[in-house]
C-alpha cells in the first residue's frame, strides 16, 4: 500500500510533490522518490526510509519543473532501499506504482530475454520497461502505457511520465485506488483524497480498468479497451484528518473495513487456479524442505499468537503434520524441545516484537528451519529466518490490529496448503474447495461488513457492562479469545476468552445476569456441543450474544441476540467471525469515548522484553 501524487500545471512542483507524500505516508513509508520534468528532461531522487531524508536529498539537488510524480514506499517487492524505490527508470519513462503485479516473474523473464536489464528487484520496474518498449515502438504515452498494461495482470495504480512528453502525465488503475484534483489551470493526482485537498476539492475518482490523460487544461479518461468514460467532478467536503482515515471516524474502524482487500492482496499471485496449489516462490520454504518438516511449530505474542491458534488447526488438518503453538515469552523461558525437523514460524504483523525475535533466535540455534510470517517487509524477524512469507495488509496504523490479524489468517492457509500438497497428503480437491471458499472469503467478509450498524446497535446495549466472557470451540476459539482481547485493549473492559468446553470448569461461576456472554457457533462440527453452553449460559440468567450462521433458528430461540454470519466453509469461518467482534469492540470503545487509535499502555511495536 504505497502513496502516488503527481502534479501538471504551471508550478514548480517538487515542493507541492513532497507536500502531498507526508499526507500520504500513512499508506507506508520505508522509502520515498520524486521524477520532475526540468523542461528538457526527467529527473529523479530518491532516499530510503522516512520521508525527511528525502527532504535532505532535495536540499542537495532540488528539483525545479512540472510535470512531476512522486511516491512513498511500502515495499511487497524488495526490501527497502534507494535502488528499489520509486520512481523507476527506463529510457525516457519515469514511473510510480502502487500494488502487486502477479505475473511480475514471467514478464521479467520476457523482458530479460529482450536483454532488458533491471537495476532492481521491484515488479515496478518491469512496468516502467514495459512502457518503454511501447514507446520505442513508436506509440505516444497513452497508448503505450495502455499497450505495457494489456500485459499486466494484478493491482496496480500507476503515474507515468516520458522525457519527450512534458505537458502530461498518464495515470491508470485496477484494483488500487487513484484520485484526480482539478485546479485552474493545472491537474493533480494521488492515491488518496488527503495528498491534494489542500490544493483542490474538485475531484474525480478514477475505476477499475481505466486510464486518463492529465495535462493543466483537465483530463480526458478511457477505458484501458478505449471507450471514453464522461464523469462528472464530485467535490469533496471533508476536513484534512477525515480524509486522511476516508472519512472514517477512527484508523481501526478503516482499517477493520480495509480486510476484505488485505486478504485479496495477501492471496494475489500466491494461488495457481489450474492446479489449486501454492506457487513455490511465494511460501519462503522451497518445495524439498516443505516435504521434509516433521511439525510445525509456530511462536508469537499477542493477536498474532491468536492467530498462530488457528494455523495449528489448519496445519494439522490441511498438511497431516503435528502442529504445536507456544507465546514467544514462555519459550525463551523454557528449554523447548525444538530443532531440525521443526519448521518454527514466528508470527509478527510488525516483525520487530523483541520476544518473538528471542524465542525465533533459541529455535534457530537449536537447529530448526525458521519461516517469518510477518507484514512488515525486511524487518527484524524476517531478516533472522531463513525464508518469509509476508501478509500485505499495508500499514496498520490503530494499535490494536485488526487487518493484520486476518491478513495473517490468510497467510496460513496458503502455509498449511502449501505444506500439505508437498507432502502429498492434500487431495487436489480438498485444496480447491479451501482455496475457493479462500477466494469468497473478500465477499462475505464486506457482507457482514456492510451491517456494521446493527453491531453498534449491540454494542450500544452492552456497554455499561462490567466483564464479558467469550466463548468459542474449534477454530472459533483463538476467534473468542482475540475478540475478549480487542473489547479489552480498547474499552478497558475486562474480558476474558476461553475454549467453550472450560467453560464449566471454572468460568460459569462467574455468571449472572450482568455478565454478557459472547458465543462464536457457526454450523460447524462443534456446533451442538456450543448450544449446549449456550443453554447453560442461559439457564444461569447470564445475557447472550450469539454469532451464529444464517438460517439457525435454534440459536434464535435461546439467545438474547444473534449476529448472523454468511456460510462459508467449516475450516474458514474465523475470516468472518473476527469481524463483528472487531467492530463490537470498536463501538462499546467508541461510546466509552476512549482513544481508540492509541489506546493507554500500549504500543503498536513492542520492543521490550
Ligand atoms: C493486539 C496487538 C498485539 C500484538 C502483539 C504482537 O491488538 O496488536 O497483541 O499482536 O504485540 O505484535 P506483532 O504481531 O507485531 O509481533
Amino acid at each position: 500500500m504505497c502513496g502516488i501524487v503527481g502534479y501538471v500545471g504551471p508550478k514548480s512542483c517538487g515542493d507541492l510533490l513532497v507536500d502531498g507524500l507526508r499526507r500520504l505516508e500513512y499508506r507506508g513509508y520505508d522509502s520515498a522518490g520524486l521524477a520532475v520534468h526540468d523542461g528538457k528532461e526527467i529527473r529523479v531522487v530518491r532516499s530510503v526510509g522516512k520521508l525527511g531524508n528525502l527532504v535532505s536529498a532535495l536540499k542537495e539537488r532540488p528539483l525545479a519543473g512540472a510535470p512531476g510524480i512522486g511516491h512513498t514506499r511500502w515495499a511487497t517487492h524488495g526490501r527497502p532501499s534507494e535502488t528499489n524505490a520509486h520512481p523507476h527508470v527506463a529510457g525516457g519513462i519515469a514511473l510510480v506504482h502502487n500494488g502487486i503485479i502477479e505475473n511480475h516473474l514471467h514478464l521479467k523473464r520476457q523482458l530479460m530475454e529482450q536483454g532488458v536489464k533491471f537495476s532492481s528487484d521491484t515488479d515496478t520496474e518491469i512496468v516502467a520497461h514495459l512502457v518503454e518498449r511501447e514507446v520505442r515502438a513508436g506509440h505516444k504515452l497513452l497508448e503505450a502505457v495502455r499497450r505495457a498494461l494489456a500485459v499486466v495482470e494484478g493491482a496496480y495504480a500507476v503515474a507515468v511520465l516520458h522525457k519527450d512528453e512534458p505537458d502530461r502525465i498518464v495515470i491508470a488503475k485496477n484494483a488500487s485506488p487513484l484520485v484526480i484534483g482539478l485546479g485552474e489551470g493545472e491537474t493533480y493526482c494521488a492515491s488518496d483524497i488527503p495528498a491534494i485537498l489542500p490544493y483542490t476539492r474538485t475531484m474525480v475518482l478514477l475505476e477499475e480498468g481505466e486510464i486518463a490523460l492529465l495535462t493543466a487544461g483537465g483530463v480526458e479518461i478511457t477505458t484501458l479497451k478505449g471507450e471514453r468514460v464522461d464523469r462528472k467532478p464530485k467535490t469533496i467536503t471533508w476536513n484534512a484528518a477525515q480524509a486522511e482515515k476516508s472519512g472514517y471516524k477512527h484508523f481501526m474502524l478503516k482499517e477493520i473495513h480495509e480486510q476484505p482487500r488485505a486478504i485479496e492482496d495477501t492471496m494475489r499471485g500466491r494461488i495457481d487456479l489450474e492446479k489449486w496449489d501454492i506457487i513455490d516462490s511465494e511460501i519462503g520454504i522451497d518445495a524439498a524442505a516443505a516435504a521434509d518438516v516433521k511439525r510445525v511449530y509456530f511462536i508469537a505474542c499477542g493477536t498474532s499468537f491468536h492467530a498462530s491458534l488457528f494455523g495449528r488447526y489448519l496445519v494439522e488438518s490441511l498438511s497431516g503434520l503435528p502442529a504445536t503453538c507456544e507465546l514467544a515469552s514462555e519459550l525463551v523461558v523454557r528449554d523447548p524441545v525444538v530443532g531440525p525437523g521443526d519448521l518454527v514460524v514466528a508470527v509478527s504483523q510488525s516483525g520487530e516484537t523483541i520476544d518473538t525475535l528471542a524465542a525465533l533466535k533459541a529455535a534457530k540455534d537449536r537447529g530448526a528451519r525458521i519461516l517469518a510470517l510477518a507484514n512488515v517487509l525486511d524487518s527484524a524477524i524476517p531478516r533472522a529466518a531463513h525464508g518469509s512469507l509476508y501478509t500485505h495488509a499495508g500499514p496498520e496504523i490503530g494499535v490494536a490490529s485488526t487487518k493484520c490479524f486476518t491478513a495473517q489468517l490468510a497467510a496460513m492457509v496458503l502455509l498449511a496448503v502449501y505444506l500439505g500438497r508437498r507432502r502429498n497428503v492434500l487431495s487436489t480437491d480438498r485444496a480447491r474447495e479451501v482455496l475457493q471458499g479462500m477466494l469468497e472469503v473478500p465477499h462475505r467478509m464486506r457482507d457482514v461488513l456492510s451491517q456494521d450498524d446493527s453491531l453498534r446497535d449491540l454494542a450500544r446495549k452492552f456497554q455499561h457492562a462490567k466483564s464479558f466472557l467469550f466463548l468459542g470451540r474449534g477454530v472459533s476459539f483463538p476467534i473468542a479469545v482475540e475478540g475478549a482481547l480487542k473489547l479489552k485493549e480498547i474499552s478497558y473492559i475486562h474480558a476474558e476468552g476461553y475454549a467453550a468446553g472450560e467453560m464449566k470448569h471454572g468460568p460459569i461461576a462467574l455468571i449472572d445476569e450482568n455478565m454478557p456472554v459472547v458465543v462464536v457457533m457457526p454450523r460447524d462440527r462443534t456446533y451442538e456441543k456450543t448450544l449446549s453452553n449456550l443453554q447453560e449460559v442461559k439457564a444461569r440468567e447470564g445475557r447472550t450474544l450469539a454469532l451464529a450462521t444464517r438460517g439457525d433458528a435454534e440459536v434464535g430461540a435461546i439467545a438474547d441476540h444473534v449476529f448472523y454470519l454468511p456460510k462459508v466453509d467449516a475450516m474458514l469461518t474465523p475470516f468472518i467471525t473476527s469481524l463483528p467482534l472487531q467492530l463490537l469492540a470498536y463501538y462499546v470503545a467508541d461510546f466509552k469515548g476512549t482513544d481508540v487509535d492509541q489506546p493507554r499502555n500500549l504500543a503498536k511495536t513492542v520492543t521490550v522484553e
